[in-house]
């Protein structure tokens, strides 16, 4: 996709120009884009994904389906994406730790005794996976549909 056909949107652009600026230089941030169905939210993400291309930021994008997919499965494309499970080169599981669990065809670990700390810990074992990596090359995360 070059850009052409895509029209408006001129304040949301300005602001995600100035996050992929901020995330190139090390600042990441998040943000949503909300809005009713059809409204352009693929589309502005597409445009700025095509912008962080530009800017040799990499981009990953992941998908929600409608039903069917198990718990977190954007992140599993995430991760999946940023390091790759066919790779000789490094082995996930010893640089991915407990998110290596989301990288399993089994699924994510069970909740064992405590539900919340297993989520609390899983959410930060993603976080500091994917820190790494994010340091060597920036990266814009898609997650389309939520
Ligand atoms: N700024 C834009 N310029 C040109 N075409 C656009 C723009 N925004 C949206 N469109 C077009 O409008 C249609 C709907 O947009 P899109 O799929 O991005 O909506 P959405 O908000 O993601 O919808 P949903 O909530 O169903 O996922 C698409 O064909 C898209 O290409
Ligand atoms: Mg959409």
């Amino acid at each position: 996709m070059d850009g052409r056909g895509f029209v408006g949107r001129t304040r949301q652009l300005a602001d995600l120009d100035r996050a992929l600026v901020d995330a190139a230089s090390g600042r990441g941030e998040l943000v949503l884009l909300i809005g009713e169905p059809g409204i352009g939210k693929t589309r502005l993400a597409a445009e700025v994904a095509r912008r962080a291309h530009e800017r040799c930021v990499a981009v990953v994008w992941a998908t929600c389906p409608e039903s069917g997919a198990p718990a977190f499965w954007p992140w599993t494309q995430v991760l999946r994406s940023v390091f790759d499970p066919a790779s000789t080169t490094a082995s996930p599981a010893a640089s991915l730790g407990l998110a290596a669990a989301l990288l399993d065809p089994t699924g994510p670990p069970s909740a064992g005794d405590d539900p919340e700390l297993a989520r609390f810990l899983l959410f930060d074992a993603v976080e500091t996976a994917l820190r790494g990596p994010a340091r060597a090359q920036p990266r814009l995360v898609v997650l389309d549909d939520l």
